[in-house]
């Protein structure tokens, strides 16, 4: 099953190159005046110099309007010590490069400000050599600015939190979903958002290696045994640390449109999985109930669609 798979992502790959190799010879016919797609097609995302002001009204819910070049989004990225750091990388790495066109903020929110390592305060790690990456937390729990989106991602610090009744991350979600316009989390971040209640009633995955023990922490939750990423309402929560990228891919394609995403993600060379059932690792780790099918696994570039 997996090779005929293969031989069907492999037929799409080549059909994309001869497909973008003839419109990349398409603009050379009107030289003097390009047009918008022969700008797009320059390798470069920076932003463009002078991009038209949208017109009508604005609602980054609506992915039908124009993008709302004009909204700043205000994005919030929760940090503990243990986090994951692609986790957290990888859907920054997106906005970081979307936010040269769809302006946005980024607050890093922990229980307090300054340098918070990967490294768990867990006593496993003490005297062995990790090499845990640090990142700087702008705000604490208590003085983070208004966010429209917060994102909580996973790592082994969730279950040093959850072993110390540590509930920060869970009273900040708690305070702020209301407020919020989307909460995402990736991985075990989930377990936060179980622990919350803000996940009670609804769709949600997690890590499938750590299913067992983050499901058991949101029992009134529905937790979708196969799925790269699930979407309810303004939740979105992602399967493991490289699953957030795909996660984020979707999300922000929802908010944004897919104008200058996909530039985003050419320009990282990552080809997105955009089928949300996709999940090999559920079947990989036996969580119960997952679909033997596993999902559609051609990933191609973006741009060869
Ligand atoms: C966490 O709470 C439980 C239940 O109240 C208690 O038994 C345990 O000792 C607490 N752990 C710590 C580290 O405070
Ligand atoms: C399993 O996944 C396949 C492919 O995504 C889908 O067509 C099928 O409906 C799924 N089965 C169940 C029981 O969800």
């Amino acid at each position: 099953m997996w090779s005929s798979k293969w031989q069907t992502c492999r037929q799409l790959f080549v059909t994309g190159i001869m497909m973008a190799s003839l419109a990349a010879a398409a603009p050379q016919i009107s030289m003097s005046a390009p047009t918008n797609s022969a700008v797009a097609s320059q390798v470069s995302t920076r932003p463009a110099t002078a991009s038209a002001a949208p017109t009508g009204a604005i609602d980054m819910v609506n992915p039908s309007q124009p993008p709302p070049k004009d909204k700043v989004m205000r994005f919030g990225m929760v940090l503990f010590p243990g986090y994951e750091p692609l986790d957290v990388m990888g859907p920054l790495q997106i906005l970081f490069r979307l936010s040269m066109s769809h302006p946005a903020t980024l607050s890093v929110i922990a229980s307090k400000a300054g340098p918070i390592s990967a490294l768990p305060n867990d006593p496993y790690v003490v005297g062995k050599a990790i090499a845990a990456p640090q990142m700087v937390a702008t705000h604490s729990f208590a003085d983070a600015p208004d966010l429209d989106v917060l994102l909580v991602p996973g790592g082994w610090g969730i279950f040093n939190n959850l072993e110390n009744n540590d509930t920060s991350i869970e009273d900040f979600v708690k305070a702020r979903y209301p407020k919020l316009q989307y909460l995402l989390s990736v991985c075990t971040g989930a377990t936060s958002l179980a622990r919350a209640g803000v996940l009670d009633g609804k769709k949600a995955t997690t890590n499938k290696m750590a299913w067992k023990e983050v499901t058991e922490q949101g029992p009134a939750v529905n937790w979708v045994a196969s799925a790269r990423w699930v979407e309810d309402g303004n939740i979105w929560t992602s399967s493991g640390v490289a699953a957030g990228i795909d996660m984020a891919y979707a999300f922000f394609k929802k908010v944004f449109g897919t104008e200058k995403l996909n530039r985003v993600m050419d320009a990282m060379e990552y080809a997105p999985h955009t089928d949300p059932s996709y999940d090999p690792f559920a079947v990989l780790f036996k969580v119960p109930g997952a679909n033997e099918t596993a999902g559609d696994n051609c990933a191609i570039p973006l741009g060869m669609l």
